[in-house]
């Protein structure tokens, strides 16, 4: 028996991964670690899955979060502050390895570990880290969110006052990924 534990699963990605999770493995092998555990959504209150408070920003509720776990899905935290996104999943992973997770899944980001790109670093630095944890990982390199194109095709929305637009600066090839897909693999 392995006992799974999943971070974000309220979130847009979370809450697919959760969605096919369900189907592949009885509920009593689940738990959900939320920041927010009273913002559960119906699905999980509803399929009899154990709900811990883990808050990346409070590394001890992270280790009671995933104690008696086998497997720990760290979702990336939703920010593209470089250091705090760092800080946060290192004390995933640290929390991890003192409660003896034995294998993390990371969702990480498609480009290169030489890319440059802004939003990348924080992965680059992540992945690094579990490389170097001593634990076994997978890690899982996300395309972009198809549902993200409005950030890419200078769509914006005039109701919310702004009067800039933004241009994509040339032609390129881009890996789109749907976040349904994204759950189910
Ligand atoms: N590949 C792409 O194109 C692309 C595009 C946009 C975003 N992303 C990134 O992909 C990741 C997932 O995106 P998403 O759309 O699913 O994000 P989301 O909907 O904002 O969900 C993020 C999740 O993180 C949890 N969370 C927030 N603060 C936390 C904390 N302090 N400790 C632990 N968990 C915390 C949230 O609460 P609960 O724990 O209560 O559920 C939520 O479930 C994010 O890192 C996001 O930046 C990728």
């Amino acid at each position: 028996m392995t006992k799974f534990v999943v971070t974000g699963a309220t979130g847009a990605l979370g809450s697919r991964i959760f969605k096919n999770l369900i189907r592949l493995v009885p509920a009593s092998d689940i738990i959900m670690s939320l920041y927010n555990p009273s913002g559960a959504t119906e699905d999980i209150k509803s399929s009899g899955v154990e709900v811990r408070r883990g808050d990346f920003g409070n590394p001890s509720t992270l280790d009671s979060a995933f104690a008696g776990t086998d497997k720990l899905l760290i979702v990336s935290y939703p920010s593209i502050a470089h250091e705090l996104r760092v800080k946060n999943h290192i004390a995933a992973i640290d929390a991890a390895k003192r409660v003896r997770v034995k294998h993390i899944y990371y969702t990480s980001l498609a480009f290169a570990s030489d890319s440059v790109a802004t939003v990348m670093q924080a992965h680059i630095d992540t992945e690094a880290y579990l490389k170097q944890s001593g634990l076994t990982y997978t890690i899982i390199r996300e395309g972009i969110y198809s549902e993200s194109w409005p950030l890419y095709f200078g769509y914006f929305d005039p109701s919310e006052g702004k009067d800039e637009v933004l241009i994509p600066y040339s032609d390129g090839k881009i890996a789109w990924v749907c976040r349904d897909d994204l759950g189910e693999e």
